[in-house]
């Protein structure tokens, strides 16, 4: 089969020269590009048969295109659109109408901003943040799981479903929460979505109105502040110290904020986990002003040494707290798939926005993770992958101090799956970051993150996407780009 076979063929007008009808109908589709050079023609006999005139009609038509270089015969395989078009025409040229100019679509400056990043590449490169790592056993499994859960699928699987998510995994994931996070959930309020960035988008969408403010840590996650700033929220940078977001500075510049986005166990970028006093406070807040929390929980499989806090969302008994998470670190960025628990009130319009959106997960891909998770191939994964990311956190803290130690203060987190290395010397840290860049390595700079606290400059290195063998080799290569 090849498109020809589902070109829209239309027969030819009854007053008019059959043969050059048809004639002209194939050529146009070759010069439209609708038939690329070298796909296969549809036999006479069934192009004659759909357009309802005579197989004669359509060879001698056939015979023209061949004569003008416009198709080419291969012995006993049919007729083909020729491979090269270039003695006959220019596929490139302009169309000849002309067309109108279309308005600009409204720009702001959140779109502006994520119009001009770097385009995401799937080769992980030194240091990039946010890979991750699935070992032989795990892509075995992994595999496996795929296998069966595509076997089993019935027909009522190829169908819509629930924009919330197959109740199946709801109620797995729910299970995985409660243990591992402290989360206070039944199934139903666990919703499936791509991804973390698919959570903190729906959350926007149905808790801000345009200018209602909204309380972000600063420094913080670029994509959840583009995300509040096209949402069009009034958004009110709070700052980070060594305890997490300063509560009462939030207080003080917004009381009446209506959400504030947090990531509490690891904060993004600087590491430091939110501490009890603050958790409490910042709980104390939400209920007395009215406003949400949301719990941007993306990397909390990942804890490498001390208790974890349990999450805000279980601390405040699931009341005000909307819970984020990602299987798309748990397991691997392509995979696109993630959760949030909401406050009962909230589950069903949350559900109602998502189905305006992008209608409901994917089916395949849900089972397939409801799959590994309940053979127990989740859980697995996780404990070995703490092991292997802790020592490579270690390694590459180890070559940082071996290598520039006089140069970069690295402070390893407990927790996550980036570490932040401080720049001693008071170095602008976006010129570091284009240094290393020239030499493939990907050292972010965090003064960008920050909007008005002053920045301590630094470089953020991800280790979680690179073994235990790749670190010293890369930061050798950071060396060199800061002419260590
Ligand atoms: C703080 C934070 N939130 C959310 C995300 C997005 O995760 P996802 O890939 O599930 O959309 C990331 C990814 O790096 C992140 O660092």
């Amino acid at each position: 089969m090849s498109w020809a076979d589902i070109y829209p063929w239309r027969s030819p007008e009854p007053d008019g020269p059959v043969i050059r009808q048809v004639y002209d109908q194939v050529r146009g589709a070759i010069h439209q590009g609708a038939l690329k050079p070298g796909g296969r023609l549809p036999s006479s006999r069934d192009l004659a048969t759909r357009l309802g005139v005579a197989r004669a009609s359509v060879v001698a038509a056939y015979d023209q295109l061949l004569a003008e270089g416009y198709a080419e015969g291969r012995h006993g395989s049919g007729t083909y659109v020729s491979a090269d078009l270039s003695g006959v025409i220019d596929l490139a040229q302009a169309p000849a109408a002309p067309v109108a100019a279309a308005p600009d679509p409204p720009m702001t400056r959140a779109l502006e901003a994520v119009m001009g990043l770097p385009p995401l590449s799937p080769h992980a490169q030194t240091f990039s943040n946010g890979r991750t790592l699935m070992d032989a056993r795990a892509q075995d499994a992994w595999g496996k799981s795929t296998r069966r859960a595509l076997r089993a699928l019935s027909p009522v699987d190829f169908g819509y479903s629930d924009p919330a998510g197959d109740p199946r995994l709801r109620a797995a994931v729910a299970d995985y929460l409660r243990a591992a996070r402290g989360v206070v959930c039944e199934p139903g309020q666990v919703i499936i979505t791509t991804g973390a960035q698919h959570a903190v988008d729906l959350a926007a969408r149905l808790l801000l109105k345009p200018g209602d403010a909204v309380w972000l840590e600063d420094p913080g996650y670029a994509p959840t502040w583009h995300a509040l700033e096209q949402a069009g929220a009034r958004t009110v940078g709070v700052p980070v110290d060594r305890q997490g977001l300063v509560v009462s500075a939030g207080v003080a510049a917004a009381p009446e904020a209506r959400a504030a986005f947090v990531t509490p166990s690891h904060q993004y970028p600087l590491g430091v986990a939110l501490s009890m006093a603050r958790r409490l406070e910042l709980i104390a807040w939400a209920r007395e002003a009215g406003a949400w929390i949301v719990e941007d929980d993306y990397a909390s499989e990942f804890r490498y040494a001390g208790q974890p806090l349990a999450s805000l969302q279980g601390l405040d008994g699931g009341e005000r707290v909307i819970y984020v998470g990602t299987l798309n670190k748990a397991l691997f960025p392509g995979l696109r798939l993630g959760y949030m628990v909401a406050p009962r009130a909230l589950a069903e319009p949350l559900a109602a926005i998502r189905r305006m959106t992008d209608r409901q997960p994917p089916t395949p891909t849900q089972a397939i993770v409801l799959d590994f998770m309940e053979s127990g191939q989740f859980a697995a994964h996780i404990r070995r992958r703490r092991l292997a990311y802790k020592a490579q956190r270690d390694a590459l803290v180890a070559a940082l101090d071996r290598r520039l130690g006089h140069m970069l203060e690295p402070d390893a987190p407990d927790q996550g799956m980036h570490l932040i290395a401080y720049l001693k010397d008071g170095r602008c840290d976006l010129e570091a970051e284009a240094s290393a860049q020239a030499l493939g390595v990907i050292a972010r700079a965090i003064s960008p993150l920050h909007h008005r606290a002053p920045a301590h400059p630094g470089l953020l290195l991800g280790f979680t996407g690179f073994p235990v063998a790749a670190m010293d080799p890369g930061v050798a290569r950071l060396a060199a780009a800061l002419g260590a």
